[in-house]
């Protein structure tokens, strides 16, 4: 009994902890949802520490992000493609590119400037295109 409970510890941790593919494609739709809810709050023209607190967690989501992709996590139920293993100085500055879009969006939102906020958050949706034609497949 002992060693079941043990076995089913064991499998649920490498299930939560050792599954970059997993928090990765988690993480991307946390994003969507975020620019979704980022969307809503610019539409009613809320351009507030809501709006900000948005940018924030996607600017923590692109800081972690490239770094769930080891050589081997390919393949099987990930989209991912191979080119960021053969690319990893480009698909990390995207990445980057895209954290500090975040960034300034968040501190555009805090000063309620609403012309930078709308230029970041452009920034921040080209981000998927620019990122997914060459490193999803
Ligand atoms: C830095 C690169 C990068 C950026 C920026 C990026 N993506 Fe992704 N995205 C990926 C990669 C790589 C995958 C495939 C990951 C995998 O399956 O292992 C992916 C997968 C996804 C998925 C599928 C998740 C799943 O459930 O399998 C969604 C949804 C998604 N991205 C949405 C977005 C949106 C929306 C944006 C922009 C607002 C965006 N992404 C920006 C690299 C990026």
């Amino acid at each position: 009994m002992f060693k079941l409970i043990l076995i089913f510890f064991l499998l649920a941790q490498s299930l939560l902890y050792a599954n970059p593919i997993s928090d990765r494609q988690e993480l991307m739709r946390d994003y969507n949802k975020l620019m979704r809810a980022a969307n809503n709050l610019i539409r009613e023209n809320e351009i507030n520490d809501d709006l900000a607190s948005i940018y924030e967690e996607i600017e923590e989501i692109m800081r972690v992000y490239p770094t769930l992709f080891p050589d081997d996590s390919f393949g099987g139920k990930s989209k991912a493609s191979t080119d960021i293993i053969d690319n990893r100085e480009l698909f990390n500055q995207i990445a980057k590119e895209t954290e500090n879009s975040a960034a300034l969006a968040k501190l555009s939102a805090q000063e309620g400037e609403f012309e930078n906020v709308m230029q970041f958050h452009q920034n921040l949706f080209g981000s998927c295109k620019s990122c997914h034609s060459r490193f999803k497949n």
